[in-house]
């Protein structure tokens, strides 16, 4: 594939099939969350999906396909119109948790992908409001 290195995390772990069973099991978890599920503004959770596939794939060595269909990241700001308290955070983590436990990676590569998707989360949080 063009401009992604060889020695990449995201080659080391698998490359696109691996973020993509990251994230659809995710997203398998969020459909399923009377809180997390009512915050997604679109019917189909399809392109949401992608969104963060994109981004988690550009943010560890791989194609850069996020930045250029929506820009920068700007994480923090794009999450600022939803509500994600410390239940929202604490959900989001336990669906991420699932999903990466459900991919088997090796156990260096499992802690780094996870110290690395906690931090994320516990910095998206915007708010201590119910
Ligand atoms: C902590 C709890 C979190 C909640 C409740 C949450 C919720 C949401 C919601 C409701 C959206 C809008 C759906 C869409 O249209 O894409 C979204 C978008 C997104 N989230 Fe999160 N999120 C959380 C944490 C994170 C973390 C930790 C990351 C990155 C590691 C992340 C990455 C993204 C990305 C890349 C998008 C799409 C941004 C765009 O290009 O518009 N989110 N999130």
């Amino acid at each position: 594939m063009v401009d992604v290195r060889d020695d990449s995390f995201y080659a080391a772990v698998g490359g696109h099939e691996t973020f993509v069973r990251l994230v659809d099991e995710f997203y398998r978890g969020v459909a399923t969350d009377p809180v997390l599920r009512p915050m997604y503004p679109e019917e189909d959770l399809g392109p949401a999906a992608e969104r963060l596939t994109h981004f988690l794939e550009q943010y560890w060595g791989g194609p850069t396909t996020y930045s250029e269909q929506r820009g920068h990241p700007r994480l923090r700001m794009r999450h600022a119109p939803y509500k994600v308290n410390p239940d929202a955070r604490d959900r989001w983590m336990l669906h991420m948790r699932a999903a990466l436990d459900s991919l088997a990676l090796a156990p260096l590569h499992h802690a780094e992908l996870w110290d690395y998707l906690e931090r994320a989360a516990h910095s998206m949080l915007n708010t201590f409001d119910d």
